[in-house]
């Protein structure tokens, strides 16, 4: 069995000579704090930094996101992907400007977009508050150190790591010790290869002692995939603009601008088509046209928009990829 009070400290001695120097841990400014756990959701720390400064270049504040157009919030967002997100972080900074940030998670979870995470990574880390926080990558240090083979994303178990988690953080600083744990999970505690040997947990890990680690924790079952062939037509107006409707029907980019054309769902991938992309459980085939003449709109609303303006109409990756393959043929 496992000390967590002197687990929790010498994971944290680790923490503070090994942790990578990532913008959004250069002070304790709830806002850029919020934008990088929303974006660490979504895609890898690599990836982020980019994105981070790009966002904070355009936005430095809540106040300039609060007073900005979604369109543009869009722009800045565009290929993060999941932007429902860039959505809820516009409608809670139009809130955040008039009150302030409050300071408890209990209180962030009142927010758009603010689930259990990020209204814990935001209150530890920007104010010291004393909650754990559990990612993928916890849930993964997790069943390792206690060689936990069970079925870890049921509710009982993960009111089981929350738990554990939420007792580390009285014994360190709450923001290092959350953050500690993720960067365990992210650089030495990693899904496919494991290095076991540099681990500050080594001596107090059970899947270590048993050699589990590449087994445990089991595998998530996947949410099966839909296969999906689109084949957008492109059509463009004298003024060299893109024809847009608003999806109404296709499950996929639901109320988004898109090109026209068909959608629909089939049991096997095709053989020919231009490039696949992939949203969330949707694997979809694209088959892109230009077509010449304006096609019989269905949808109720349709506009068109230049090249320039397309991300910010429709920031979607599977969007800009059609976009691309039109013009550069
Ligand atoms: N993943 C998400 N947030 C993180 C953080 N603050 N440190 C390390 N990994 C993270």
């Amino acid at each position: 069995m496992i000390d967590n009070k002197i687990s929790a400290k010498k994971l944290v001695k680790w923490y503070e000579s090994q942790k990578r120097p990532l913008p959004w841990r250069a002070n304790r400014n709830p806002y850029p704090i919020w934008i990088s756990e929303i974006m660490l959701q979504q895609t890898t720390t690599k990836a982020v930094i980019d994105y981070f400064h790009r966002f904070l270049n355009r936005f430095p504040n809540i106040e300039s996101l609060a007073s900005a157009d979604l369109s543009d919030v869009y722009e800045m967002w565009a290929g993060l992907g999941y932007y429902s997100r860039a959505r809820n972080i516009h409608k809670a900074a139009k809130i955040l400007s008039h009150t302030g940030f409050p300071e408890s998670y209990k209180e962030l979870l009142n927010l758009p977009g603010f689930g259990p995470y990020t209204s814990r990574a935001v209150s530890s880390q920007a104010f010291g508050e004393k909650v754990g926080v559990v990612d993928g990558n916890v849930n993964r240090v997790y069943c390792r150190i206690f060689n936990d083979t069970s079925d870890w994303w049921i509710s009982t178990t993960q009111a089981k790591i929350q738990k554990w988690a939420d007792e580390l953080c009285q014994y360190q600083n709450p923001s290092d010790m959350n953050q500690a744990l993720m960067e365990l999970g992210a650089t030495v505690c990693t899904s496919k290869s494991p290095t076991c040997l540099i681990c500050p947990w080594s001596k107090d890990c059970s899947s270590f002692k048993l050699q589990t680690q590449n087994t445990v924790p089991k595998a998530r079952p996947k949410k099966e995939k839909e296969i999906w062939i689109w084949s957008p037509e492109v059509y463009f107006n004298s003024k060299n603009e893109f024809l847009l409707i608003e999806n109404n029907d296709v499950t996929f980019l639901k109320n988004k601008w898109v090109f026209p054309g068909n959608a629909s769902k089939v049991k096997k991938k095709p053989q020919n088509y231009d490039y696949k992309h992939t949203i969330t459980n949707h694997e979809i085939y694209v088959s892109v046209s230009k077509i010449k003449s304006k096609p019989k709109i269905t949808s109720d609303k349709n506009c068109f928009v230049d090249i320039k303006n397309l991300s910010k109409k429709s920031p979607f990756s599977l969007m800009k990829k059609a976009a691309e393959f039109i013009v550069s043929k």
